[in-house]
């Protein structure tokens, strides 16, 4: 066995003309939890899918657990976890009617799908809850019963595309919870977000706009190679501060961030004292500024800034 489970190499999808994957390449380790961090529109649903053996690409080369993402798509689909942007759940059946289905659809039976199911339930907090039809659950109960379909089978694999968009702050943590321990398990992960909080969360992550991929490291490593100093300015009416702030020529970007300003400059620029003369100026009083680590968000607008978009 190869230390990658998903390696691929100028991943390619077109729709007609419309170019949704633009030569995609990474390779996410054994054990690895991968983020696939972007806007909407961005790609990632269109990558999973060819990683799933759901579309075939349109061009580039790729393999999952060693099989072909090109000719092998039959025998990926078996030795995978895919838990669609959309949960792939029958409302109006039962939480065990659901259960049994995808362990239909894996060939999973007897006394394996009953262990199988327990786990699932236990997971996902059922408790009580088996003969309920899904639809009655909560949101949180209904995404982890989602996901325990994905790994009904126990797949070494796992593909989670936007597992926790709409779900609440407490319930995504507790999603997290989950995926941490499924990762000390020894299996791979990979997730697609538009929460850029989340990607922290990740061992690596690609950024991926436009359909290309613009940067992939660490969390820590992305943050550490921006060539930025990220400051927070508190001010009064910041909001109209605001644009005359975004207007000086040293701000290379200006973000509201709660009630604070975030500013990027370049790299160990005097802000404090530079925001000083031009505050005098302007005639702009009463400010405190420190300068703050960068976030994920901040590395995503500095590289969507970078490709004007
Ligand atoms: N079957 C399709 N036919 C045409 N365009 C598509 C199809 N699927 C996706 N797209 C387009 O490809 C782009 C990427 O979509 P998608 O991968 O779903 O993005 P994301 O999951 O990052 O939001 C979007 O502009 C979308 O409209
Ligand atoms: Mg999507």
């Amino acid at each position: 066995m190869t230390e990658y489970s998903v390696e691929v190499k100028d991943l390619t999808k077109r729709f007609g003309d419309f170019v949704a994957v633009d030569r995609a390449s990474f390779s996410v380790k054994r054990g690895e939890i991968f983020g696939f961090l972007g806007p909407n529109g961005a790609g990632k649903s269109t990558t999973i899918r060819m990683l799933c053996g759901i579309l075939t690409p349109t061009e580039g080369t790729g393999s999952v657990s060693g099989f072909d993402i090109m000719d092998e798509q039959d025998r990926i689909k078996n030795i995978i976890g895919y838990m669609s942007q959309r949960f792939s759940l029958y409302d109006d059946l039962t939480v065990r009617e659901n259960l049994e289905f995808f362990g239909s659809v894996y060939g999973l039976q007897g006394a394996r799908l009953r262990e199988r199911m327990a786990y699932v339930m236990k997971m996902a907090d059922i408790g009580r809850r088996q003969d309920a039809v899904v639809k009655s659950l909560p949101g949180g109960v209904k995404q982890r019963l989602a996901l325990g379909g994905a790994i009904l089978h126990d797949p070494p694999v796992l593909f989670l595309d936007e597992p926790t968009s709409g779900v609440d702050p407490v319930m995504r943590r507790t999603f997290w919870e989950i995926i941490y321990d499924f990762s000390r398990n020894g299996k791979t992960i990979f997730v697609t977000t538009h929460y850029m909080d989340e990607a922290e969360h990740c061992d690596r992550m690609a950024l991926i706009i436009a359909g290309k991929i613009i940067a992939l490291d660490t969390p820590s490593a992305l943050k550490a190679a921006l060539p930025y100093s990220v400051w927070s300015l508190r001010v009064e009416r910041f909001i109209e501060v605001f644009e005359e702030v975004a207007a000086l020529p040293f701000v290379e970007e200006a973000a509201i961030f709660g009630s604070d300003i975030h500013i990027m400059t370049k790299k160990g620029f005097p802000l404090k004292r530079e925001l000083a003369g031009a505050f005098k100026v302007k005639g702009i009083k009463g400010f405190s500024i420190e300068e703050v680590g960068a976030t994920l968000e901040d590395v995503f607008v500095s590289h969507a800034a970078r490709l004007g978009v």
